[in-house]
């Protein structure tokens, strides 16, 4: 059964066991959640970033210009399925690109629904923070990202607004109810 959980060390071998899966994904959407954490297993520093994510969830804690976020990880079972964030408010640029959930599955689990569902127990825990909709924004080519949202958007409602453009590249940009 799908659960989300907190990141902490009694995961972490579940994530060590997808890790290589990911070093060698050459699916570049949504890294944020993934690379930072590969790197610090390599470096040994695995203690110290779970405890920045833990910070990350809390105002006085964060670095200028961020906003709060809160890291879930997807397991089923003890198996590793993916990561999400959720920030609990946008900046001018999460509003342009990033939104406030970010998603990755792990590569050998894409197409298999866990996205679909991993979002929505993430709209569960927006819905918790005051949240009444989320912005979900994906480049306009991550097709499985778009279906998945725009599934959402069907089953929660919401509205997709203009794509916006940054860095070079293009956005879908859809909003999500929290509650259906
Ligand atoms: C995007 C991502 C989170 C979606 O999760 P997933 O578990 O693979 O997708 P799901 O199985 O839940 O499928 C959701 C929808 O996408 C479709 N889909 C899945 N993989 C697809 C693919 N490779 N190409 C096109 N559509 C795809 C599914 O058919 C489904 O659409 P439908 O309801 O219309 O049938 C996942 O693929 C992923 O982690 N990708 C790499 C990182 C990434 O892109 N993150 C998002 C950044 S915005």
């Amino acid at each position: 059964m799908l659960r989300l959980v907190k990141p902490s060390k009694k995961y972490l071998p579940a994530f060590v066991q997808v890790m290589d899966d990911y070093i060698s994904d050459d699916n570049h959407f949504g890294r944020g959640g993934i690379d930072p954490l590969i790197q610090a297993i390599q470096d040994n520093k695995a203690d110290e970033y779970l405890q920045k994510l833990a910070d990350y969830e809390h105002e006085e804690k964060l670095p200028d210009g961020y906003v709060p976020e809160s890291r879930y990880w997807l397991l089923d079972d003890n198996e590793f399925i993916g990561s999400f964030s959720i920030r609990h408010r946008l900046t001018p640029k999460l509003e342009q690109w990033g939104g406030h959930i970010a998603a990755n599955i792990a590569p050998k689990h894409r197409g298999e629904y866990s996205g679909f569902i991993g979002i929505k127990l993430c709209l569960a825990q927006a819905a918790k923070l005051g949240l009444k909709r989320v912005l979900m924004t994906c480049d306009v080519n991550n097709n499985a990202s778009y279906r998945a949202i725009l599934g959402l958007m069907k089953m929660y409602g919401g509205e997709q607004i203009s794509d916006s453009f940054v860095d070079g590249h293009g956005e879908h940009r859809v909003w999500v109810n929290t509650i259906n």
